[in-house]
């Protein structure tokens, strides 16, 4: 059977995807139905952080798989209770909410920014330009790009843009309705452009002076890309709403929203709710990619190795000046932005064994997988090195 031709036909054409059908993933390598092995640098959008089938994460949801599959939220569940207190002891001693994606996280974390503000009348959150924060109808109007808009409106009220990186901007879309304010500390999906320490730190105080929530959205940039288990510890300000999804599950769908304890309180029974949220094999497999995150020397390898993997990539912007732009990034999160259109080299790549990917167009965005070590960087930096040369 031709998969490729039976999605055309089966599936919405919501996805421009790559033509490659995979079967297959072992730590930070990919196999297709033809056997071809692909060094993954992209790691399903930070999903797979912990590597493809991390014998710690498939051991624990093997386990609760035999004992228990599903469990409503109208009883109670220890691998949810487990898995809040690990996350809540290891970032803002908050409590949490769990659903099942980013957008549902986030979703969480605008609604609890509007039942804080309700009382005296603020709604308003002011989000970033080139942000990401989702497809839902709320997090796409928390979302700072006009291309994802296009046909959906009218969008949720309330969500106004501030340029990212200028306190003043925020300063000045700031009203006497704003509740909350919504930032990625590393903006992924627009090319990786990691916050100033600075301008985290000078909009905590500013929030903090204007009774403003600041909610941080670690999706992609959380746990462990940046080097630190939590993307705000690499800046050392602390939010008052953390959301996670992505990497959290180790590949299974989880989202959770933590919320400092005064806060998470403001919602009462009933005002929030998700039938799946905080299934017991996701919240099972999230405790063992969380411990395996929390490793003082992979934090370390990370820093490390994210940075020489960035002066790798700054090397190949000497030597091919015409073609690269820009080199950004912190930790595991790296990009290249080009002059031209990065198609064609993320289809070389692929020809050559390695998965990459191309967002805006021209910017080459590399989220490696946390396991991934120096001898596979370099085989990322020499693929790409022939690459250029022949473009
Ligand atoms: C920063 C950020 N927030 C939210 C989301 C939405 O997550 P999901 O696709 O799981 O709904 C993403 C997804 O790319 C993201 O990168």
């Amino acid at each position: 059977m031709n998969y490729i031709d039976l999605e055309k036909r089966y599936i919405f054409q919501t996805y421009k995807r790559v033509p490659v059908v995979f079967v297959k993933g072992k730590d930070s390598y990919l196999y297709d139905e033809n056997g071809k092995k692909y060094l993954d640098m992209f790691s399903g959008i930070s999903v797979s952080s912990v590597g493809y089938c991390n014998p710690k994460v498939i051991s624990a949801a093997k386990k609760q798989l035999d004992n228990l599959i599903h469990l409503t939220n109208i009883y109670y569940s220890r691998p949810q209770v487990n898995l809040a207190m690990m996350l809540s002891t290891l970032s803002i001693k908050g409590k949490v909410f769990f659903s099942n994606s980013g957008a549902e996280a986030n979703e969480c974390a605008i609604k609890l920014a509007r039942k804080f503000g309700n009382k005296d009348g603020r709604y308003e959150i002011i989000s970033f330009e080139n942000s990401f924060h989702g497809r839902t109808i709320a997090t796409l109007s928390a979302t700072g790009q006009k291309q994802f808009h296009k046909g959906f409106a009218p969008l949720v009220k309330g969500f106004k843009f501030a340029i990212f990186n200028d306190i003043s901007s925020v300063k000045k879309m700031c009203t006497k309705k704003t509740c909350a304010v919504i930032i990625e500390p590393v903006q992924g999906e627009s090319g990786i452009y990691p916050a100033d320490k600075k301008f985290l730190s000078e909009l905590r105080n500013f929030c903090r002076e204007k009774n403003i929530l600041l909610i941080f959205d670690e999706i992609q940039c959380g746990l462990g890309r940046t080097g630190n288990l939590f993307a705000y510890k690499s800046y050392g300000v602390i939010p008052d709403i953390i959301t996670l999804a992505k990497s959290l599950g180790g590949g299974l769908p989880i989202g959770a929203t933590i919320a400092k304890k005064e806060l998470a309180d403001i919602f009462e029974y009933g005002d929030h709710g998700s039938t799946f949220g905080g299934n017991p094999i996701c919240c099972a497999a999230a405790e063992e990619v969380v411990k395996f995150v929390n490793n003082k020397k992979l934090l370390k390898k990370i820093t490390g190795n994210g940075k020489f993997f960035i002066n790798g990539l700054k090397k190949l912007q000497k030597k091919y000046p015409l073609l690269i732009k820009e080199i950004r990034g912190i930790g595991y999160m790296a990009a290249a932005e080009l002059y031209v259109e990065g198609a064609e080299i993320v289809n070389k790549c692929l020809e050559a064994g390695l998965l990459i990917n191309c967002t805006k167009k021209k910017t080459l965005r590399f989220l490696p997988p946390l396991t991934a070590g120096k001898n596979e960087l370099l085989k990322v930096l020499s693929i790409l090195e022939n690459v250029l040369g022949k473009n």
